[in-house]
């Protein structure tokens, strides 16, 4: 058996069976023209290396969209056409297929998107970022049951490297210093020595690159599933000063992943951001979300995550009563509760940031205004007020039954002199 049709067994048993379909219809229609249909990047590395793989590409010689459409989408799987890019991706259950066509790049200044023309699978495969992304199994045409790999991707996957194509790829595209790092914690692979001094050399590169790139490899990273590993590693190598000088080391980072998993799995993401960024001040966060475009929901959850810890003091303060943490903490997000509750250092507080999460943001009174009102109250501010001396109550323990509830309205509209309806005045005098 050889190398080829050892990995396209291996493609049958580990791709899911309606994205084999997919590729199987699509070589069909590919070699009924002739031209030549490769499978390429992360799912050759993948298979090579016996992981599982769900985001699957296919690189046609030719034209990519007119091929998609000829093969349309099956029953479960949805076709989107990229016209501008010339791709298209199916979407199955739990899978996705992209197919493109070849192509050549060139990039007129670092940082900017490169400029695409078709080419040959050697092309396309030239401008990818690591030599274990840069390999391809051909499927149909010349191409068909050879593995194309010009620059070694076998052996560096072997070898357990990551390597650059060419000296001047982080300079193209510096989302490759992240994607560097994100791939060797995943796979526990090294830097080749050059691909890593390079790297050094090129961090001020990411200068280049538009917020919403990084975001977008930033997400990746915290989408891992150990995201802390690549984090730290990226401070070790002194890659997030390149995005920001406030942003360094991140030697704490897997304690507080670790603990804010304990609270919520998987992580959403903008509670990965404000843990990303909860050692830094207000000031110097707003400028790291600022350079990175952050959407508002993310810029939300840091900033609460951030007045959180200005108000640690309070909060581990002893004797602190649950109502006093309950309204400290009800106008902030959760997910800003949680980061707080990973990030902090005094026992105390982190006992009020739980008794928060778990029980505190719970508690209602069983009456509701409705029920107040039928007993006297009259509607207006005085209400809302006794409501939420009612809550307090109920937070503090003070009452736990609906009848104590009632009991203590009682006491309220009776001896603080809560002015009652006129009805019930009339039928109480
Ligand atoms: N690629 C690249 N440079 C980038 C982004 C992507 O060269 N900045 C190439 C790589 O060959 C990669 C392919 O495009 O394999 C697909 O990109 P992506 O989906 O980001 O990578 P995957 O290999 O699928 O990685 P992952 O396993 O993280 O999804």
């Amino acid at each position: 058996m050889t190398a080829t049709t050892r990995l396209l067994d291996l493609a049958r048993k580990r791709l899911p069976p309606d994205a084999l379909e997919l590729i199987d219809r699509a070589a069909a229609a590919a070699a009924s023209t002739g031209t030549s249909l490769y499978l390429v990047g992360g799912v050759v590395r993948d298979l090579l290396l016996g992981r599982p793989c769900l985001d699957i590409d296919l690189v046609l010689e030719g034209d990519a969209v007119s091929l998609a459409q000829d093969i349309g989408a099956g029953d479960s799987t949805r076709l989107l056409v990229h016209q501008a890019f010339g791709t298209a991706t199916m979407r199955g259950e739990g899978f996705s297929l992209d197919l493109a066509s070849a192509r050549s790049e060139t990039y007129a200044r670092p940082g900017a998107l490169p400029a695409v023309k078709p080419g040959a699978i050697e092309e396309d495969l030239f401008r990818r970022d690591f030599t274990m992304n840069a390999m391809a199994i051909g499927l149909t045409g010349k191409g068909r049951g050879k593995i194309v790999d010009p620059w070694g991707g076998q052996s560096d996957i072997e070898n357990r490297l990551i390597r650059v194509l060419h000296d001047r790829s982080f300079v193209d595209d510096a989302t490759r210093i992240l994607r560097a790092v994100r791939y060797e914690q995943r796979l526990g692979f090294g830097l080749e020595a050059s691909t890593a001094s390079l790297l050094q050399r090129d961090i001020p590169m990411l200068n280049t690159i538009t917020g919403d790139r990084i975001r977008h490899e930033l997400d990746r990273i915290f989408r891992e599933e150990l995201p802390e590993r690549a984090l730290r590693r990226a401070g070790e190598v002194r890659v997030w000063s390149g995005l920001h000088p406030s942003l360094d080391r991140m030697d704490w980072i897997a304690d507080a992943f670790r603990r804010a998993r304990e609270a919520i799995t998987p992580l959403p993401l903008p509670l990965c951001y404000a843990l990303f960024l909860s050692h830094l001040d207000k000031e110097q966060a707003s400028a790291v979300l600022t350079r990175l475009s952050a959407p508002s929901e993310i810029t939300r959850v840091v900033l609460d995550t951030l007045a959180i810890s200005a108000s640690m003091g309070p909060l581990s303060t002893a004797g602190v009563k649950p109502s006093q943490i309950y309204l400290m903490l009800r106008g902030f997000s959760p997910q800003a509760v949680v980061a707080s509750l990973a990030t902090a250092g005094d026992w105390a507080a982190v006992r009020n940031l739980h008794l928060y999460l778990s029980k505190l943001r719970y508690v209602r009174p069983s009456l509701r205004g409705d029920d107040l009102v039928r007993m006297g109250a009259k509607p207006g501010p005085g209400l809302g007020e006794l409501l939420s001396k009612l809550h307090r109550a109920k937070l503090d323990g003070e009452v736990r039954t609906k009848a104590g509830e009632a009991k203590l309205v009682r006491l309220m509209l009776s001896g603080r002199g809560i002015k009652r309806r006129r009805k019930a005045k009339r039928t109480t005098t």
